[in-house]
């Protein structure tokens, strides 16, 4: 156990939404542990990475099943983290986890069977230490399950009380909406969609968001920083100690292209204007959109968090920085 004390004024340092038509609120900045958080990484500092995050009012830390590297290994080091220095704090956590990729061999491993998420999600309790979820996720469509069959498995784990909540993760929209329906008509509405949006990724745009606005549904966008390519990580080329130049990074050095960083740096010459980093800029200008829960960020530093959650004090954009940054984006 360790002597960790919150921050008594966290709760003032951070904006809470309503996420959709539910009774939960939401950070503007919520906490992914996808990259940093698993074997591979330094324990220390994914410690004080999740430290900062609850002082400063963060209460949603996001995992999933296959979250390392190792797959496991970061709700293992969450479980340990939270153990040695949450543990009295449960109450005020928003923790979620998911299942839907790769994650053991054989046909019951993978994609949205009632036999691959109910042996996940107990799997995910107990490398956490849990007895429950708040959120638990289908992370990706399956062609081949019938959506029933995956919807109904969402509603036995609430039933079940191993979740609270449930949410789906990178349905597009005509097949979230019949998600959604799904479990409405279950008695299990749907809490939230975790899509990945952010200037450079926008497909969301396309009726997505707008369904989950008609179905009270709440949306967190994920790597709203491109992965650190809307940051100033990349201005002038790729730095080694960046996701691009690590092996198990899962943006590569291809991504980092002379056009991109051309993008990046004009972008980031109206952030300056703005007074405030590109993270910032990036965060603020998902979360100018109401629909919009919460910001679902990565950070391989508590620097880098310092920086991000800077991007709630400036949310405002004027009409002319609005149609700039939309000619950049073109
Ligand atoms: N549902 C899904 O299918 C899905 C998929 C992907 C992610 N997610 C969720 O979304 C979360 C966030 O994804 P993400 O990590 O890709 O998010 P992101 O916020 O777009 O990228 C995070 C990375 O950007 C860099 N960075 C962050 N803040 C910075 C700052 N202020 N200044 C400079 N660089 C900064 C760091 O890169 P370096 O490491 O290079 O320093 C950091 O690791 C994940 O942890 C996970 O929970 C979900």
């Amino acid at each position: 156990m360790t002597t960790y004390q919150p921050a008594p004024d966290r709760y003032e340092r951070m904006e809470y939404r309503r996420c959709g038509k539910s009774g939960i609120q939401l950070p503007a900045i919520s906490l992914g542990l996808w990259h940093n958080f698993g074997h591979v990484d330094v324990l220390e500092n994914s410690r004080a990475i999740l430290r900062l995050a609850f002082d400063n009012g963060i209460t949603h830390f996001d995992l999933a099943n296959n979250y390392g590297p190792p797959p496991g290994s970061a709700e293992e080091n969450f479980g340990k983290i939270l153990k040695e220095d949450f543990a009295g704090y449960r109450d005020e956590l928003i923790i979620s986890s998911k299942a839907g990729y790769t994650m053991w061999a054989g046909p019951y491993g993978d994609w949205g069977s009632k036999k691959y998420l109910v042996a996940s999600l107990d799997q995910s309790l107990k490398r956490m230490g849990l007895d429950y979820v708040d959120i638990f996720y289908h992370h990706r469509p399956d062609p081949n399950t019938p959506l029933e069959e995956t919807m109904r498995t969402l509603d036995l784990m609430v039933r079940q009380g191993k979740a609270l909540y449930v949410g789906i993760s990178n349905y597009p929209a005509d097949e979230a909406r019949k998600a959604i329906t799904l479990l409405r008509e279950m008695g299990t509405p749907c809490l939230i969609h975790q899509p990945k949006y952010s200037m450079f990724v926008r497909w969301v745009e396309e009726g997505l968001l707008q369904v989950l606005e008609q179905e009270g549904v709440g949306c967190i966008p994920f790597s709203p920083l491109a992965q650190g390519l809307l940051t100033n990580k990349y201005l002038k080329g790729i730095p080694a100690d960046s996701r691009a130049a690590k092996a198990h990074g899962f943006l590569k050095e291809e991504d980092v292209t002379p056009q991109r960083v051309d993008q990046i740096q004009r972008l980031n010459a109206i952030a300056v204007e703005r007074g405030q980093s590109l993270a910032q800029m990036s965060l603020a200008w998902l979360l100018k959109d109401q629909r919009v829960t919460s910001v679902l960020i990565g950070a391989s530093s508590p620097a880098q968090l310092a920086d991000s959650l800077q991007s709630i004090k400036s949310k405002a954009f004027t009409p002319d920085e609005l149609a700039r940054i939309e000619q950049i984006l073109q």
